[in-house]
């Protein structure tokens, strides 16, 4: 089995590969290694991989292409036979999309739709990708489940994951390629990205810095830690999408199809309060933050909180570290890497 994993260089995508070669698995790993945060953790975790490629005795290359450039994502394609495709490359980042549309227009409409093409030109068996829990924007019913309408988003961001969404759907239905979307709830853990709350949090508490608390810590996420994404991912991957045969276009079940197609929410399942993380962070740091108590900010969502049984029922997905072990966790990796 060959894998491409795209944003092979960002938080998510270093996990996945690093879990497929330690199975023996062969990984093409392509990322434009971008400077939307700190382009060293990227480099870090490049060097990561190849050791780990070297200890595992598997075949591991890394491509620097930018998927917006249809002609570098053609090259690899035809180079490389892939039996799966997990695409996690895109910009990332709910509050950098209100004053920078343009990078999710290049990464996440064209790179995207650049994607899919080289997917069914190659007759790629299955192509997973990453969508996010801020689709269900403006929606209020909780848990968030996939079988809710997802029409109001509230920044571009979500509006371009939720694009992202349908064109899958379109080709799906077209040239029957199966496509999977993981809505990701949350992500944090060891190697995190430094634009998210915990990232910051933790250098700031460290400083003995005020850290800001929008909507005075009464947010509550559904905080997914990275290696339950990795088992959901991997096993999404791994079982190919087929279509609904239950599906009627009379009453159409928005996250199936009679195309091979699916979305699923991939979650903790069991929230928390922003200000309990911040406790479990101190916790784990056994220093106390300063915490600057604000308004919320545009664009935030107040609360998410998944509806998993979608996934659990297809592949048996069970999410199992807790907060306070996961922010542990984490703050053991921060401390050893910049050794602080
Ligand atoms: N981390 C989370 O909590 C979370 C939540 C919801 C959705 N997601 C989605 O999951 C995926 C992975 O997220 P992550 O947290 O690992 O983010 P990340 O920013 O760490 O990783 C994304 C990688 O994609 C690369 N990239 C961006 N644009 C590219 C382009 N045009 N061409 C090639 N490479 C490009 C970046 O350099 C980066 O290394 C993304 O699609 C993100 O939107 C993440």
């Amino acid at each position: 089995m060959k894998y491409l994993i795209t944003g092979n260089a960002g938080f998510i995508g270093f996990h996945v590969a690093k879990t497929l070669m330690a199975r023996g698995y062969a990984v093409v790993g392509l990322d434009n290694v971008n400077d939307y945060y700190d382009t060293a953790l990227k480099e870090d975790r490049l060097r990561a991989l190849y050791s780990a490629a070297q200890q595992h005795g598997v075949e591991y290359e890394f491509v620097r292409a930018n998927i917006a450039d249809r002609a570098a994502l053609d090259r690899c394609f035809e180079k490389h036979q892939f039996d799966r495709v997990i695409h996690l490359a895109a910009q990332a980042g709910v509050r950098h999309s209100i004053d920078h549309p343009e990078d999710y227009v290049e990464s996440n409409l064209v790179g995207f739709s650049n994607l899919l093409e080289t997917c069914r030109h190659a007759a790629t068996p299955h192509l997973t990708y990453a969508s996010t829990s801020s689709v269900y924007g403006g929606n209020t019913s909780m848990p968030f489940s996939e079988d809710h309408g997802v029409d109001h988003p509230l920044q571009f961001y979500a509006a371009t994951k939720r694009a992202n969404e349908l064109m899958a759907h379109s080709y799906s239905h077209l040239f029957r390629l199966p496509t999977t979307g993981l809505r990701f709830f949350t992500v944090y853990g060891p190697w995190g990205r430094p634009d998210m709350a915990l990232f910051k949090f933790t250098r700031l508490i460290l400083e003995g810095k005020p850290i800001p608390v929008f909507n005075h810590g009464h947010h509550s996420r559904d905080f997914t830690y990275i290696d339950d994404i990795v088992q959901g991912v991997i096993q999404s991957s791994d079982q190919i999408a087929t279509p609904d045969a239950s599906w009627s276009g009379a009453a159409p079940t928005p996250c199936t199809s009679n195309a091979p197609y699916r979305i699923f929410n991939i979650g903790n399942g069991n929230p928390a309060q922003l200000s309990d993380y911040i406790d479990a962070l101190e916790e784990a740091l056994g220093k106390t933050a300063i915490r600057e108590l604000l308004p919320m900010q545009p664009g935030d969502i107040p609360d998410t909180h998944a509806d998993t049984h979608r996934l659990q029922q297809a592949i048996g997905y069970k999410p199992d570290t807790s907060v306070r072990e996961g922010v542990r966790k984490f703050v053991e990796w921060y401390r050893d890497y910049y050794a602080v």
